[in-house]
């Protein structure tokens, strides 16, 4: 994995003396989609904000591909696409001029094709010439993200990029990330739609109070932090657990009519056989039987926590 962004002993504090960034160290792979996760007031917009060059951190450096962003911000800057938090656009430009405006704001000569490219890609060509304030909050969006791709940057920020857009929208933004992605385009997310990072990232971040609390490819969070729950719905209501199954740690639930027990999927023993061998002694008859694993929601939750 070839890293592209490199931050090192990042640190933030505001004039007020807030610390909003704390001794953040963190590795951007190359063409990967690095989701950031951290509740409101994280640091997360600040950290992207830095790493862009519209803040400046108070110690630390970020350097990208080998650039360090103050010492070279222009440089850095021609390599990052950034679709901000909040949406502000022009409300009078029409799309097309405006996504040529930031083109040009990187000093970039005019590219039809280019420009067509990618707003066929986002679904924006048949409106180019509708004006900004004719859009709905959706479409807005896509002409961010069209302006923050104006100057083919190689890097792409996202700061919650689905905040406010419906369900089909949503889908639809999923389906273009992953195609930049597929274009080479190296992505970090921001987003408080934990589903939204399971689906697309390749490794994420959890970032609380401005200090990181890990960064790990999500399949392995997934498995490592994974927790399983059996749901077991029995056929008479029970009260107590009896004496044989406390080992279990089993919870009563739905009137007594499911009991649910928690197991650690990469133990050796899952201890479910045990644990069906003693119901049934018990005389306990089972009517159905659910799995459920913990999602990237649950370890997050815990890990905030
Ligand atoms: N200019 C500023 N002066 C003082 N404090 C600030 C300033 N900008 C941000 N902060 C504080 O820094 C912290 C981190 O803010 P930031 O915008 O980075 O959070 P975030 O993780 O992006 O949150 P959200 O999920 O709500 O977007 C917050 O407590 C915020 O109030
Ligand atoms: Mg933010």
């Amino acid at each position: 994995m070839e890293p592209i962004i490199s931050i090192n002993s990042l640190c933030k504090s505001y004039k007020n003396g807030f610390i909003a960034l704390d001794d953040v160290s963190l590795t951007i792979n190359k063409g990967e989609i690095f989701a950031l996760l951290g509740p409101n007031g994280a640091g997360k917009t600040t950290l992207i904000s830095i790493i862009t060059g519209i803040s400046i951190p108070s110690s630390g450096e970020v350097n990208v591909k080998n650039f360090d962003v103050i010492k070279h911000p222009l440089v850095s800057k021609g390599m990052i696409g950034l679709v901000p938090q909040e949406v502000s656009i022009e409300p009078f430009e029409t799309i097309i001029s405006s996504v040529n405006f930031s083109r040009g704001l990187f000093g970039k000569p005019k590219d039809v094709k280019h420009i067509k490219s990618i707003l066929k890609q986002l679904s924006l060509w048949d409106k180019r010439n509708s004006k900004i304030i004719e859009l709905s909050g959706g479409m807005k969006r896509r002409v961010l993200i069209a302006k923050a791709l104006s100057h083919e940057p190689e890097i792409l920020f996202l700061d919650e990029p689905t905040a406010g857009v419906d369900v089909e929208l949503r889908k639809d933004m999923w389906k273009i990330i992953k195609s930049l992605k597929n274009n080479g385009v190296t992505i970090i997310l921001t987003t408080h739609y934990i589903e939204e990072a399971e689906y697309l990232a390749d490794r994420v971040g959890f970032i609380n109070k401005g200090k990181i609390l890990l960064v790990e490819d999500k399949e392995i969070l997934i498995n490592k932090f994974g927790k399983k729950t059996l749901s077991i719905n029995i056929d008479k209501k029970i009260i107590s657990i009896p004496k044989t199954l406390i080992k279990y740690k089993l919870e009563i639930v739905n009137s007594g009519y499911t009991l649910i027990y928690n197991y650690n999927i990469n133990n050796n023993k899952t201890g479910i056989t045990s644990l069906l061998n003693d119901l049934s002694s018990e005389n306990i008859q089972l009517k159905d039987i659910i799995t459920n694993q913990s999602s990237l929601e649950d370890i997050f939750v815990d890990m905030v926590s």
